[in-house]
């Protein structure tokens, strides 16, 4: 099998965030995509030794925001390699709160989905939430960030714990 046809399917990077008992929690992830329209709903893979996702089951909602090229990698950095366990994320890029009450950093992001969570799938080393789409908003012009950008033009890694993790 070859492993490099994964590097063909693109994607955006994205920071997802909940909270839940005054926990406050958040990571990169490449794995948002919209799955309907009637009503608007999206889906995102997310590891379950993520603190993440911990967090986005207990609060029972999910926010997504869509990355953009303004980006640096001390802010994936911050999102993508920290861990909410014992660091407060949101601290160095600003927090405001979503209509479903998620915590989000308004920095270096290009659109909000604020998703009330409707369906968990256990697909193994991850979950796949399943958000019904409660407000969606866009908050640059900025262009997204792809994922191919990210590894062509700020040659980003590929942490472990990500969907698309090739050892
Ligand atoms: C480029 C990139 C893509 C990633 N994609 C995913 C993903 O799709 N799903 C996931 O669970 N983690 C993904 N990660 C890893 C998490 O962001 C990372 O494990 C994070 O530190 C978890 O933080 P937490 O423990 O506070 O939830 C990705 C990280 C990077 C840098």
């Amino acid at each position: 099998m070859d492993l490099t046809a994964f590097f063909t399917m693109t994607s955006g990077l994205y920071v997802i965030s909940a909270e839940a008992d005054g926990q406050k929690a958040g990571c990169v992830i490449n794995t948002a995509v919209q799955v309907t329209a009637t009503p608007p709903r999206i889906s995102v893979a997310v590891n379950k030794e993520n603190v993440t996702a911990g967090v986005i089951a207990k609060a029972g909602a999910f926010t997504v925001t869509a990355i953009d090229q303004t980006a640096d990698m001390p802010y994936i950095g911050n999102f993508g390699f920290r861990t909410s366990a014992d660091y407060d994320k949101f601290e160095k890029y600003g927090c405001e709160t979503s209509a479903v009450g998620s915590p989000y950093s308004p920095q270096h992001v290009c659109a909000l989905f604020a998703c009330n969570l409707v369906e968990t799938v256990d697909v193994g080393t991850h979950f796949l939430f399943i958000g019904d789409v409660v407000d969606a908003e866009r908050l640059s012009s900025e262009e997204p960030l792809t994922y191919g950008y990210y590894h062509a033009v700020l040659k980003g890694k590929t942490p472990p714990k990500a969907s698309s993790y090739q050892g």
